[in-house]
Order: structure tokens, then sequence, then C-alpha cells
């Protein structure tokens, strides 16, 4: 007796094979059987006749709660502005953080509940939401309890860091600020399961960012870091040596740093909407960290920079831009995000894994990056219900 079937469709067996035909039966939060399962009872049958059965995806590196937009700066942008120009201004994150802090709590729900029922619908089953629009304490504190309230509704679950040190406020100098957040870290941990650092020329130094990453291991807080964005200026670097879960963009990364990362057992988030959003060919040298043996998760990086939550895309992008192949770029973006938030009961269709599943309407999985730009996902099963995004 199960409660769902997902009856005749083909299967995502993880083994880089185009798939199995099989039917999947579901109980409860998790998946029961892959078989045939023929004459057996079920609350509720999907028929994926011709369709394609994928993991859920899982989207580990998001700025989802967030207040206002940034479309006037893509035109700076495409006047020849740098971003790190336009933060110097005042623009970019810190334009963000004065929208944030001026929005209430309500309203910050609202804009971003929008994102993560996109989010959703394009089949993102696990997602990553990081603060870093406050940069004072009770405005990272509002960030985070907005993101525990979207873990609430029953859409893609939510996975919170906190990311006080995302930019400097302009409102505070460098000490003082490096010191609030220090004293953030216990609250920030009652609510956030991470803790991330944006380690950047015109951000955090090498030595602020370690000395943050290991007070807030102190505090119970696993680690990410934002790195090698722009070149390798030693974020990576940091990432290996202190272990973090997952070392983030590495658009820049040196052999070296990817070698030292792979050795420290971290896994690579790669976010190509970023060099995109950016106008930038700096795509990450995805091929050389695959030839390394570096495990690679894919991530939107979903911000007012980057603004997309579709996991579709960003696939797309890792084929077309990166050189990963589709089966590659599956991985990366379902059992390897997984892998990149600590989750290790999902991200594959196995027995006994949570039931987070995708009928796609393609008769292939390598339709799902081959046909771009449009949301092949039918139907969205997220810990054994059919989720109405
Ligand atoms: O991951 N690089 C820093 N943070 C974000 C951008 C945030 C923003 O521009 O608002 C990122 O790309
Ligand atoms: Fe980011």
């Amino acid at each position: 007796m199960f409660d769902l079937i997902i009856a005749n469709g083909t299967v995502i067996d993880g083994t880089g094979t185009p798939g199995i035909k099989s039917d999947v039966g579901i109980v409860g939060e998790r998946i029961e059987a892959i078989d045939a399962l023929v004459g057996a009872e079920a609350d509720r049958v999907i028929d994926a006749k011709g369709l394609v059965v994928s993991p859920g995806f899982v989207d580990p590196h998001t700025h989802l709660v967030w207040a206002g937009s940034r479309e006037h700066e893509l035109e700076w942008k495409l006047q020849g502005r740098s971003y790190q120009d336009i933060l110097a201004d005042g623009g970019g994150i810190l334009r963000t953080v004065r929208e944030t802090r001026a929005a209430d709590e309500e309203e910050l729900r609202e804009q971003s509940l929008k994102r993560l029922r996109n989010a959703t619908r394009t089949g993102t089953t696990t997602i990553e939401v990081k603060s870093g629009y406050g940069l004072q304490r009770e405005e990272e504190l509002k960030q985070l309890r907005v993101a525990r309230w979207l873990g609430e509704q029953g859409l893609a679950e939510v996975v919170s860091t906190f990311m006080g040190a995302h930019a400097l406020p302009d409102d505070v100098n460098r000490a003082e600020y490096l010191e609030q957040l220090e004293q953030m870290l216990p609250e920030a941990a009652g609510l956030a399961e991470y803790c991330d650092v944006f380690c950047e020329e015109g951000a955090f130094t090498i030595k602020e960012s370690r000395r943050l990453l290991e007070a807030a291991r102190e505090v119970g807080m696993g680690l990410r870091i934002h790195a090698d964005e722009f070149g390798d200026t030693g974020g990576g670097m940091l990432g290996a040596e202190l272990k973090v879960t997952s070392a983030d963009h590495l658009a820049g990364s040196t052999m070296e740093t990817i070698e030292a990362l792979r050795d420290a057992g971290v896994t690579g988030i790669l976010l190509p909407g970023t060099p995109l959003a950016l106008l930038s060919s700096e795509f990450a040298p995805a091929r050389k960290m695959v030839a390394a043996g570096l495990p690679l998760a894919l991530a939107t990086d979903c911000n007012p920079n980057c603004y997309t939550e579709s996991m579709q895309m960003v696939m797309q992008l890792a084929v077309f831009r990166m050189g990963l192949m589709p089966a590659e770029a599956l991985t990366a973006a379902t059992l390897n995000g997984a892998l990149a938030l600590g989750r290790s009961n999902r991200g594959a269709i196995a027995p006994g894994w949570r039931a987070d599943l995708l009928v796609c309407d393609v008769p292939d999985y390598r339709h799902l990056t081959y046909h771009f730009g449009i949301n092949h996902v039918e139907t969205v099963v997220i810990g054994g219900q059919v989720v109405n995004a």
C-alpha cells in the first residue's frame, strides 16, 4: 500500500544512463520502491508515461530574502560600469540593504515568498537562503526569521545561512562592525545552520574571514565561503584550510586552490548565473575541477544582481558556458547540491531516500539542458507531497 505512485516514467537512476523505465512507490516522506508496481494499491497515482522522473533540484546558494530591485544597475553595467564600482558608490548590495531595512517583516515575507514559489515551480525542492542585506543585528535577524517562515510554507525546504559578513555597512566603521558580527553569532546560530563570509577585495579580508568563521564554528555553525569570484584572492585557500562545507563562486581559482579544496573534502559550488549577470565571460573552470576530482554543485545565487530562481537555467548555463556534460550538470544540481548542504537523504531516487521528485515533460533527461529557456517541470513532489506552488 503506497501513498503515491509515479507510474511508467523514465526514472533517473544516477548512473549516467538515460534512465530506467519504472514505477516509483512512495510511503510518507520516503521512496519505498522502484519497481514494476502494477496492481499495487495507492492513494494517488500520477501517470508519467513518456516523461522523465528526476530527483528534485537542490539550490545550495541563494540570497532569496530581499526587498526592492536593481534593474537600473543592469543598464549601468551595460554602459560599462563594474559591479565593484557600483558597490563602492553605495549601490549594489548597499542599495538592497537600504531597501530591505525599509521593508517591514510582512512586506519582506511577501516579496520573498514570490521567489520561493518560482524556485519550487521550476523544480527546486531544497534551497539554501542567506541573510546579508540587514548588516545590523535586528535587521539580520529579521531576514533569518523570514527565511524560517519561508521554510514553513510547504514549498521547497529551506536551509538558512547567516551572512552578516556580506558587505561592510556604510554607517559603522570596520572594526566596530567586525565586533558586532561576532556578537551576533550566538543569536544567529539559533536561526541559521551555516555562517558564510564574502571573502574578497572590497569585502572582507582573509584575516577577518578566518576570525569570523572560526568564531562561527565555536557556536556550532557549519561554514561556507564566497571565494575567488573575481580572481584567486586567497578565499578558496582559506576555505580549504578551514575545511568549510562549501566554497562558492571559484571563477578565479587557480589549480593549486582547486586541489587544496579537493584534498580538504570541500564541495565547490559554481554559480554560472553570476558571470552572466556581470556581463563577464569568466566562468569557473569547471572542466579542470572535474578533472581534478573536486565535487561540484550548481546554484542560482539568486540575488538582485543575478536574478533567477531557476536551476534549469543554471544547468543550461553550466552546459553551454562551462562545458559540463548534461549528466554532470544534473548530478551537480541534485546529489552534489545535497552534499553541499550536508544532507545525505536526498538528491537521488533510491529506496529509503526522501521523496523529493520531479516529473518533467522531456523524453530524456538530456533535454533538460538541450532544450533551454522553458520550464520542463510538470509535477513537484516534496517529502512525498505533491506541491502546488
Ligand atoms: O554571491 N558576491 C556577493 N554576493 C552576491 C551578490 C549580492 C548582490 O549583488 O546583491 C553574490 O554574487
Ligand atoms: Fe552569493
